[in-house]
Order: C-alpha cells, then structure tokens, then sequence
C-alpha cells in the first residue's frame, strides 16, 4: 500500500471545510485550546462513543456511570491534584512565549536527533528522566543552552509549577470556602462512586466501572488541533482486582484496547506501544497506545495499574471505608485499579488521519482526478449512505425520497441531487460515507439501484426492497 504524506493543516482544513470541527468562538477571534464540533464532528464523536460504550459495558462485570463534573474540593486532595497536578512553565523574557519546560526540553531532544547528535540526546534525555523538580529542568535547560525556538536566546525565567486544574466558585460568595474545580479526569468520579456502583449493581471483583465525560486543564500550551486542549472528552474504565492479581489483569486490558483501535480500522503500523520508564509513584505498571499523527507519534491512551492508591487514599481523606469483603474466602481488602484512560477528541483525531487518504481516479471526462477520501470503519462513518438521484426528473426524486425516508428511520442518511454523479460522489468520499445510492433509468423498469462502495469505487445492483437490510448489516 502506498503511504500518503500530508500535514496536520490538511486535516485542520477538511475538518472545518466540511463541518467535523470549528473553532471556538470562532466570530470573536476563537478561544485557544477549545474546539466545536459540527454537524459531521458531532456524529462522528458520537460513533466512537457509542463504539466504546458498547465495547466496555456490553460485558458482565462492567457497570456504567455518569458523574458530575463539579466535585467536592476533598476529592481533589485525596487524589493528589491539588499538590500534583501541574506542569513546569518557563517564560522567555524576549519573546514572551511560555512554555512547558518539559516539552521544550524534549523538542531540543527531537531537533539534536534530527542532527545525529544522539549522544547529546541520549544525555540530555537521560537528566529529563530524572528531573522532578522545577529547578531539575531549569538547570538542564541552562546547561545544554537551549535557546527559546522564537527569539532564538536563552534569557529564561526560573521554572514555577503551574497546576492545571481550573478553578471556579459554587454558590453566590466568591471566597476561599466556595472553590471548586472543573474535574481534570473523569476517573474520581468512579473512584468516589465505588462503593454506591458494588451495593446497588451487586458486582462481584473483578469488576469495572465506566464513564465518558468532559474534562478540563488549563494546559499551559495547547498544541496540534485537538492533540491538547483545555476542554475535551474522556472515556475512562476502573477495573477493580484483588491485589497481587493486578498484573494479569493489566495484560488482559492492554490487549482488549490495543484490538478495540485494530478492529475500528487503525492501521497496525500507525499504532505502537510505550512503556512509562518513569512511573508515578503509586502505579507499578503503565503503559500508552500511541498513535502516529502527521506532527509524529502521541498518547492516545494509557493503560495503567494504579494499585489501591486512589481508594486508599479516599478511604483516609473521607473516613468512609472503602473495602471489599469477600464473603466465601472471608477476606476484606480494598481493591487494585487497572484503568484504561482515553481521550475521545485525541481518538477523534487520529481516526480522522488513520482515515485520510488520496488517490488518483479517472473523472467523467476520461482524464484522471484526485479523490480525496476518509476511508472510516463503517460503524464510525457520520453518515451511513447518501442517496443520489441521477436526474431529477422522470420520477427518480420521488423514488429516491421514499428510500430516503425510510432508510432513514434507521441510520444517518443524506440526499443529494445537486450537480454531477462523479462530483456527489467526491463529496460523499471526501466525508467517508461507505455507501451511495443511485436511482437511474433502471429502478423504474426493475425497481433495483445501485450500491457503489467507498473504497473500492464497485457499483452492484439490488432490489430496492432489499437495500435497508443489506446495509443494516454492513453497520454492526
Ligand atoms: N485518569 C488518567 C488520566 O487522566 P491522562 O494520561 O492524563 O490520564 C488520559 O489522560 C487520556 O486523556 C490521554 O491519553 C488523552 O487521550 C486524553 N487527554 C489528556 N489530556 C488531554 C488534553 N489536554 N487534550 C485532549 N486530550 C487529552
């Protein structure tokens, strides 16, 4: 297969071109980090949803939740965010820019490998592994001179820990007692709700519970689309297990998302593994599915075992017990997590690449054309079949209207009778829908159409009649 080169603007431009994604709050200037879904985003998020959804809570032992996103400000204590939770900033004082110092440091890393100075690398990324602090990273920084990729000096501010949690108030007086925060993860939602989900679910351990919800962090810089951003979606599972089982649960898991990605058509060799060298101090084994994006390769999920810390630590800061008693074996324990964390918006991106594709294909007038196709899993395409009527007259609208209400009564559907065949269907390519439907001379002598696939560009004819469960089946 050949590979197609193409730039991230690429994607950025179909996305808004064609109403998967708009800036936010686009008419005053857009605000950074945030991102709107349009009429083909919206479906397209919802299919990976429902997708994981099904996936993660079509099972025995997995329960669903929906958490608020507001929480009380304990929580965030007990997790550790409001310590933790920050990123190292450094300013350059000529510039001005701001970034994070950990991410300038491996951008310096990246640029020193593209000039085959891998000792330097090697060196240097060997201190990043070790920096804690924000001293750590502003000593390496200074030592290997990193200079500021804007003005190109190294007149740098010390580095500060910037939490990243947003803050806000609850109720009408704005002081210290009323802070809340918008939640940066959807897991304490779970965590918090553990005990509600085992009593009232009557789950037995092994078991999981699962959310998809928003999250927010005021990232210091957003970058990439929707790669980083202060707002987006997450779908989250907490697998609890009894301790000193967790390692087979964590192999178990980082198979079953590693084949969710394969079997929604991520292509095996866009996809690869990264084992965490440097773990947080409460996980023993973490692992991401990176995925390669046009800027290279990035997280797109984490596969962690994270021990009994959250539950633990909920258990002392709430002084609700948070042990699950095993009635056969007559043990009380609280219970290991293995979590699978993923973005819906990153996942959202990386289908929309793993998708992309261009092709040269002969036009209607003999010569040859570039198509520009999404070629989406069926189950993730936003609209499922687009229904074309050659001509618009000698009955075929009225044909093709009644097939079109019908079929959509069932999934997303489109109808289009604007211009040529050939330009309907690079309109249709170019959003991936799987199927176009033509009405022609033909359906009014033997009531057939024909179904022309995306990928392939094959046409076969079949009875009217039977369309709707002929492509029922090509979406399950
Ligand atoms: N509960 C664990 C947790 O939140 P994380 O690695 O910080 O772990 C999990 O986030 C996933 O959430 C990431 O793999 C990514 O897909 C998504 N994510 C995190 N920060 C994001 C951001 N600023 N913008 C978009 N997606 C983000």
């Amino acid at each position: 297969m050949v590979r197609i080169m193409f730039s991230l603007d690429t994607i950025t431009s179909l996305a808004k071109r064609r109403g998967f994604v708009f800036q936010s709050s686009e008419i005053y200037g857009g605000l950074n980090g945030c991102w709107d879904y349009g009429p083909l985003g919206v479906e397209l998020l919802a299919n990976i949803k429902n997708a994981w959804w099904k996936e993660m809570t079509f099972r025995d032992n997995i329960e669903g939740l929906d958490a608020a996103i507001l929480m009380h400000p304990r929580t965030w204590d007990a997790s550790g965010h409001t310590s933790q939770f920050s990123d190292p900033m450094i300013d350059n004082k000529t510039s001005k820019s701001r970034y994070r110092a950990d991410n300038l440091i491996e951008d310096f890393i990246e640029k020193m490998r593209k000039k085959n100075k891998t000792e330097l690398a090697n060196e240097i990324e060997t201190a990043l592994n070790q920096a804690k602090e924000p001293n750590d990273f502003y000593d390496i920084i200074i030592k290997y001179q990193i200079p500021d990729p804007v003005s190109g000096t190294t007149d740098w501010t010390p580095v500060r820990n910037f939490n990243l949690m947003f803050k806000t108030f609850i109720g009408p007086v704005e002081d210290d007692s009323a802070i809340v925060y918008l939640r940066p993860e959807t897991a304490q939602g779970i965590f918090v709700n553990f005990k509600n989900v085992l009593d009232t679910a009557r789950q037995k351990i092994p078991f999981g519970i699962a959310q998809i919800g928003k999250a927010f962090r005021n990232e210091i810089n957003t970058k990439n689309f929707l790669f980083r951003t202060r707002e987006f979606e997450q779908m989250e599972m907490q697998f609890f297990v009894k301790p000193g089982s967790e390692k087979e649960w964590f192999d178990y898991w980082k198979e079953q998302r590693w084949n969710w990605y394969n079997r929604l058509g991520m292509k095996q060799e866009k996809l690869r593994w990264k084992v965490h060298e440097k773990l947080a101090h409460y996980a023993n084994y973490a692992v991401d599915i990176e995925f390669e994006f046009p800027f290279g390769f990035g997280e797109i999920e984490g596969i962690h075992s994270r021990t009994d810390f959250d539950l633990r630590n909920h258990q002392e800061f709430s002084g609700k017990k948070m042990e699950y008693v095993d009635s056969v074996n007559n043990e009380r324990y609280i219970p290991y997590v293995i979590e699978t964390s993923g973005g819906v918006s990153r996942s959202f991106m990386a289908f929309l690449c793993n998708a992309y594709d261009e092709e040269e294909v002969a036009s209607d007038n003999g010569k040859s054309e570039k198509r520009t196709v999404l070629r989406f899993a069926n189950v993730l395409a936003p609209i499922k079949a687009a229904i074309l009527p050659l001509v618009n007259k000698d009955g075929m609208p009225e044909i093709a209207e009644t097939i079109y209400r019908d079929l959509q009564k069932s999934f997303k559907v489109q109808y289009d009778t604007s211009g040529a065949i050939g330009r309907r269907y690079r309109r249709q390519d170019e959003i991936g829908t799987p199927f176009c439907i033509t009405i022609d001379g033909q359906t009014l002598e033997d009531n057939t159409v024909t179904v022309r696939e995306r990928d392939s560009m094959q046409q076969i004819r079949i009875n009217a009649d039977n369309l709707k469960n002929y492509l029922l089946e090509k979406f399950i």
